[in-house]
Order: C-alpha cells, then structure tokens, then sequence
C-alpha cells in the first residue's frame, strides 16, 4: 500500500510537470506565432517582386543577350518555388502552433466547438515527432484518412488530444518495439476519422507487436505497463477511457491480435 501511495504521489507530481509544461508551450506558441507571420509575409512580399523583375526583363528583351536572359528567367522560377516552400511550411508551423493554442487555451472540462479532423492530425505528428525525438532510428509509415467536411463537434479539445495521443504513441510504440527484434518488417500507423450517423469515429491502427490476452484483460487498469520503468505510466488508456466515455459519453473498443497488431476506435457522439 506504501508503494502504491509513493507511486501515485511520484504520478502527480509527474501531472503538474505537465501542466506547467502546457502552459509554457501555450506561451511559447504564442511568441512564435508573430515572427512566423513576417516570415511567411515576407516571402509573400518577395514573390511579388520577383513579378516586378520579370517585366523588367521582359521590357528590356532586345537588351539582354538570350542565354542571360534564360538564365535569369530560370533563377527567378527557382525563387518562386523556394518562396512558395517557405509559405507552406510557415503556415504548416502556423497550424500546429494554433492547435496547441487552441488545446491551451479550454478550460478544464469545457466543451468547445472542435474541429476532429484538424486536433487529431495535430496530435498524430506531435506524438510521432516525440518518438523520432526520443527513439533512435525510429521510421515508421503514417497513413491519414480524414473524411471531408466534418461539422465541429462539441468537445473538450484539451482531454480529447490527450487521448489521441496516448493511442498514438501507444502505437508508433507497438511499431517501433517490434522493429528492434524483426528484419524485413514496415512499421504501419494507420489515423482514420469518419462521421457515421450522429457519430464520429476515430480509429487508430497498427502492425506493432500486438496484445496478449493477459495485457487485453488489465489495458484500462491504473498503473498497467509491459514498457520499461520511465517510458510508460500505465495510466494512458485509464485516462483515455475516461476521457472518451465519462466525459464524452463516447466508447472506446479495441481489437488486438499478438504479433500482428492492434486497433483502437473511438466512437463521440456529434451532440452531447
Ligand atoms: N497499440 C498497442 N499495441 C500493443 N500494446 C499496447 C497498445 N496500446 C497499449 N498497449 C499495451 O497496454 C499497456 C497499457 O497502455 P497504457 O497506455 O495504459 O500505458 P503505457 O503506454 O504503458 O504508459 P503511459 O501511461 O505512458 O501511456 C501498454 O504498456 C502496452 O503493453
Ligand atoms: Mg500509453
């Protein structure tokens, strides 16, 4: 019992790490937003005079010799591209910024008007660019699948990305764990989310090493692990089931065979 107290005590002294962790991403998001927004204008600005330096070449034709001027017209196509890349990847940048604010900004339990498809991309490549971070050759595919034109669905945005995100580092886990001891073998995470009826469904799946029986029948327990001391809690899917059925009066299932992998679905109701 001891054990169990020290445990959970080391457990929410973990909990406010993390929440004084989100609340300096939060402002650290919001400090970044202002000088991406000059770069991403910038680029836009410089594009604009690359229009202005290919009339004045073409206004002065008979003046530059032809190969400068295919030159020049083809360094001024390379330019735009750079700049066009520049935008894309700032306002990529942009979006994940948003999603974190957005995430910050809920109150606990507030329910707000969410863009499923958008908060679950968010958290699939923040979760996968954790792993990368912290794994050492981890590479593993990613397919999305994200059903047009979904409405906002009332949700709590913060809770709702937490259980994204355990799902999803449970599986690049699953993936990158089978990896180390199997040749021939392409680690897959497959992220869909459907509208089906009122609901919305989120199903997660991987070809990781999949689940015994035994850790299928204790999965929800509090403090279940099979990862190594320090690299799992044993609280992700507790908390995910809570946050999925109490809190959004959703459910959650999962099928799972040992070896081969495992799925997760979540299923939310659109009105709660
Ligand atoms: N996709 C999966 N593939 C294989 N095993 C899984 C998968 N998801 C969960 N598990 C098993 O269930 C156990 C419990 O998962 P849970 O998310 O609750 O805790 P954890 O991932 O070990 O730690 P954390 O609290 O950091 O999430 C895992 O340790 C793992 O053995
Ligand atoms: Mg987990």
């Amino acid at each position: 019992m001891d054990k169990e107290l020290e445990t959970l005590k080391e457990q929410l002294k973990q909990q406010e790490k993390l929440a004084s962790l989100g609340m300096l991403s939060a402002g650290i998001a919001h400090e970044i937003q202002n000088p991406l927004n000059f770069v991403i204008n910038f680029s836009k600005m410089s594009d604009k005079l690359l229009n202005d330096l290919t009339e004045i070449v073409e206004d002065n034709e008979d003046k530059i010799p032809n190969d400068d001027r295919e030159e020049v017209e083809d360094i001024v196509a390379d330019l735009r591209e750079n700049m066009a890349k520049i935008v894309e990847h700032g306002e990529r940048a942009i979006s994940i910024i948003q999603g974190i604010l957005l995430v910050s900004r809920g109150k606990e339990n507030e329910f707000l008007p969410t863009d499923i498809c958008k908060l679950v991309k968010e958290y699939v490549w923040l979760s996968y660019h954790a792993m990368r971070a912290n794994h050492k050759n981890f590479n593993i595919g990613i397919h999305e699948d994200y059903e047009a034109e979904i409405p906002k669905v009332m949700a709590i945005p913060q809770d709702l990305s937490r259980a994204v995100l355990n799902l999803m580092n449970n599986a690049c886990y699953a993936v990158w764990h089978k990896s180390q001891t199997m040749q021939d073998y392409s680690p897959e995470v497959t992220v869909s989310v459907k509208k089906a009826g009122e609901e919305v469904v989120i199903v997660i799946s991987d070809n990781g090493e999949g689940m015994t029986d035994e850790v299928k029948q204790r999965l929800f327990e509090n403090f279940f692990t099979t990862k190594p001391v320090g690299q799992g809690t044993g609280l992700g899917m507790s908390i995910t089931r809570d946050i999925i059925e109490n809190k959004h009066g959703g459910h959650i299932t999962f099928d799972s065979k040992e070896g081969e992998g495992s799925v997760f679905t979540l299923t939310i109701p659109v009105k709660k």
